[in-house]
């Protein structure tokens, strides 16, 4: 049905050859993906041959060091940014927090931010605390009809005062994909920093991230089928603006400048697994040998494409539905396969619970995008039922699902 490999694809994911897992359809991939079988191998080979102090002289402490390196630099190519503008934290979470730290001594009181009711709270609650400080903080509300951002409300919100607007990629519940490069330069315009979370992109195919504009883009690699890390990339000329989050001897050293918590030396060896994926997905379709920038769009567009032809017939299913209120768009090449819904008369919370009775694993709750959920007026407690899909996920998958919801409601 599309150029996809999903044979290939599914192989290097040993989940599907868990026998614990036998039956479940994973649609909760949102949350987090199934780690691909090349992760897997470097988080235990790092643990059985280099598990030692890296940097040091001796040989598995040099080894160390360079896959740790060499894991930077290969992601950093993938996302077309520098390897010293690439950052790893412990999560999304931790290194927006970081960040906001710098922001704080960076900024004066009086100057203006500008947050999403759309976000993961991730990409808010840590710049709304700048008020304690004297930093003015705006909303940019959603459209409370279509829950879209619209680019024209942040031009009012925008001024001569405004220092940063942080906005996400995609959110992971309402699910379009925002017009980063747009907003970018309208953000540039203004004089202001854009601090952009693609967390709920990435996981459906890494972008050029210097084509986005952005100063600040973050995301979470253990959606992105790796290990349990946050990736940053944070523009030369912010990092150089903003003061040392580090020990101090580290001040001069713009790599370890925001990333305070020291890193699990294991798991960034392990990104490297990511990148042997992305690599043998490209081989697998032809384009291996294609440079590192046609080889991730390749492999960003096979993955887009084969997600939106399963997404379309779960839209059109759910749109069509009397009961059901989608969140969201519902065209698929609009938005990426991560599908938030309430159904009247029912409770989300009970829904996902019968859904599982069919081994179908969907998510429900506000997802930390508790600001949205709370603003399209549905109950937080309860929150939204949320199937979310990735490349891996099968055409027999996505109708399973469509044939349970029709048997339930
Ligand atoms: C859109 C989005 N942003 C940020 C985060 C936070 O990521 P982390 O768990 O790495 O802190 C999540 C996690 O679910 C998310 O979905």
């Amino acid at each position: 049905m599309t150029n996809l490999d999903l044979d290939f694809i599914r192989a290097q994911f040993p989940a599907f050859r868990e026998p614990s897992l036998e039956g479940l359809a994973h649609f909760d991939n949102a949350g987090g993906s199934y780690a691909c079988r090349q992760a897997i191998d470097w988080l235990n080979r790092y643990y059985r041959q280099t598990k030692v102090q890296p940097y040091n002289a001796f040989p598995p402490s040099k080894t160390a060091g360079e896959q740790m390196d060499a894991a930077k630099e290969r992601l950093a190519a993938w996302l077309s940014v520098g390897s010293d503008e690439l950052h790893f934290g412990p999560s999304t979470s931790q290194n927006t927090y970081v960040v906001a730290q710098a922001l704080r001594r960076k900024l004066r009181a009086g100057d203006e931010v500008i947050v999403t009711n759309q976000d993961h709270e991730a990409n808010v609650g840590v710049w709304n605390r700048l008020q304690d400080d004297g930093i003015v903080v705006r909303e940019w509300k959603i459209d409370p009809d279509t829950a879209e951002l619209r680019a024209t409300d942040l031009e009012a919100l925008l001024g001569p005062r405004t220092r940063a607007v942080a906005f996400t990629h995609c959110s992971n519940v309402v699910a379009s994909i925002n017009p980063v490069r747009e907003l970018t330069e309208l953000i540039h315009q203004a004089g202001a920093w854009a601090l952009v979370d693609g967390t709920a992109f990435c996981p459906h195919g890494l972008p050029d991230v210097a084509a986005l504009g952005a100063d600040l883009y973050v995301f979470s690699l253990y959606k992105v089928y790796g290990p349990h890390l946050g990736a940053m990339y944070m523009r030369r000329e912010l990092n150089a603006e903003l003061p040392n989050q580090g020990h101090f001897f580290k001040a001069a050293d713009p790599e370890a400048k925001f990333t305070p918590a020291g890193p699990d030396h294991a798991q960034i060896a392990t990104v490297n697994g990511v990148l042997d994926y992305m690599e043998a997905v490209a081989r697998q379709h032809g384009f291996g040998d294609k440079p590192v920038q046609a080889r991730a769009g390749t492999v960003s567009s096979l993955f887009r494409d084969h997600e939106t032809a399963l997404l379309q017939p779960l839209l059109d299913w759910l749109s069509d539905h009397p009961k059901v209120r989608l969140i969201g768009r519902n065209r698929a090449p609009e938005r990426a396969p991560t599908v938030a819904f309430t159904v009247d008369g029912h409770r989300s919370l009970e829904l996902a619970s019968r859904l599982a009775e069919f081994k179908l694993g969907v998510g429900v709750g506000h997802f930390y995008a508790y600001r949205l959920v709370k603003a399209l007026g549905i109950d937080t407690d309860d929150g939204v039922l949320r199937a979310s899909f990735v490349h891996y996920t099968s055409e027999e998958e996505v109708g399973r699902l469509i044939e349970a919801l029709d048997r339930l409601l």
